[in-house]
């Protein structure tokens, strides 16, 4: 297991391209069970929770090819079960249980289980995928599910789940009939997912938007897509600029996806451009101050609140943080303490008050965006950070350390 070791107070200066977002290619290596012929995904992230996606493709019998743009070839499963031993380790896992049903009539996914961020139950999937006809048995803690033939159904979910809506957009779309999803998660990455189902040969309008409606097609064929960039990915690095005093040009960094985040970060003095190139992102000599709601897109994004938060912690003035998403997501809270941060939490409420420098200690990651801010907080601290558990980091940002090391940024992985 590797840590992370940062000595803070480098101003992070030039440029940086931000990677393909993690959390559309694995809906899209999930798509590619419904095609009859083989799939490409371009500008894929070399990350291990692809990794655990590619060995879960290919214990169903699929083929994948190729790291940058991936190709996989699902077209002869065999195997129709997602095991614990993979489930437990990336929930996203669950996403094969839609396209299984619809396309081989049956699927045995196991139940996630617990997780560092919240309950994440699946009900609002299994509640839609009944609904269109499936049988659904909870059995030695996997979710068995058989369909002779889905048909279109009209489906309200209770919350917009983004992986409700990914897992139903792909089963409707071999359904028999008009699926509609209502109250559906509005994300950059559904509406990626859509691009790569449309050019399949699927049927789908209004991805986007609260209600989409999808057409079932008898066949879907292989296709090639484009990934969009990480918006994630770049929010962090646009933070990193926030909290160094940087100057960082950030390529690739899919601005039309940040509003919410930019709009934020400008809140707080961070300057930010468009210019031929990418996004510069300037940061200010003192940061202010902004209270933040977590919203599901288009507002701010649950993924960025552990981020926001460790900038939050040396701006000047109080912040009130909220978290709506996930019941249990402030376990950064703890570590960045141990660095001086003063914060408050109330249930889903974080009192943020400003402090002028944080102090590097020894921190352990949580989870992915917990991990990210504690490497933020590193970068600004005063004297060394010491970050150990990045197995999380490393499920999610792309050779993170090579990108701030290049930046200017003092920061080197070593094995525990
Ligand atoms: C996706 O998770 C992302 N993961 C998460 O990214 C992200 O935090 C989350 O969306 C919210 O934006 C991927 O895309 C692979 P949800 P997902 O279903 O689909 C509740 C990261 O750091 N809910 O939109 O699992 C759930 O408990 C991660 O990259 C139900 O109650 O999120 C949560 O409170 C972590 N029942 C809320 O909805 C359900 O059946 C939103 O979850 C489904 C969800």
């Amino acid at each position: 297991m590797d840590r992370m070791v940062i000595n803070g107070g480098e101003r992070l200066i030039g440029e940086v391209a931000v990677s393909g977002a993690k959390n559309a290619a694995l809906p899209l290596m999930a798509a590619a069970i419904l095609a009859d012929g083989p799939c490409v995904i371009r500008g894929v992230p070399h990350l291990r929770d692809i990794n655990t996606f590619k060995r879960l493709l290919a214990q169903l019998g699929g083929v994948c090819e190729g790291e940058d743009d991936l190709r996989i070839d699902a077209t002869n499963i065999t195997n129709t079960e997602a095991p614990y031993e993979l489930v437990k380790t990336m929930r996203a896992s669950t996403l094969v249980l839609g396209p299984l049903l619809a396309k081989y009539g049956k699927a045995r996914v196991s139940l996630p289980g617990g997780c560092a961020i919240g309950a994440r139950p699946i009900d609002i999937h299994l509640k839609a995928l009944e609904q269109m006809g499936a049988k659904i048995r909870l059995v030695h803690g996997y979710v068995e599910a058989e369909a002779n033939g889905l048909r279109g159904a009209r489906l309200i979910f209770d919350m917009p789940s983004v992986g409700a809506t990914e897992n139903l957009m792909m089963a409707a779309c071999l359904a028999k009939g008009e699926t509609v999803i209502e109250n559906a998660a509005r994300e950059p990455e559904i509406v990626n997912l859509a691009d790569m189902l449309r050019a399949m040969g699927a049927e789908i309008v209004g991805d986007g938007e609260e209600t989409i409606r999808i057409q079932g097609v008898k066949v879907l064929s292989g296709a090639e897509v484009d990934l969009i960039p990480d918006r994630i990915e770049a929010g962090t690095l646009m933070v990193a600029a926030a909290m160094t005093r940087g100057n960082v040009l950030l390529k690739n960094a899919g601005a039309a996806y940040l509003t919410a985040v930019i709009d934020k970060l400008r809140k707080t003095g961070l300057i930010v451009e468009q210019e031929d190139e990418g996004v510069r992102c300037v940061g200010p000599r003192r940061i202010r101050s902004a209270d933040l709601t977590t919203q599901p897109y288009p507002g701010f994004p649950t993924d960025m609140q552990a981020q926001f938060m460790t900038l939050m912690s040396v701006a000047g003035g109080m912040s009130v943080i909220n978290e709506t998403i996930f019941e249990n997501r402030y376990m950064h809270v703890l570590e960045l303490q141990r660095m001086g941060a003063d914060i408050q939490v109330q249930g889903r409420t974080a009192i943020v008050r400003g402090v002028p420098l944080l102090s590097g200690a020894q921190v352990m990651a949580t989870d992915l965006r917990a991990s990210a801010c504690l490497i933020l907080g590193g970068l600004a601290a005063e004297g060394q950070t010491v970050v150990h558990r990045i197995y999380h980091l490393d499920r999610g940002y792309e050779a993170i350390e090579k990108k701030l090391s290049a930046l200017g940024a003092d920061i080197q992985r070593e094995a525990e």
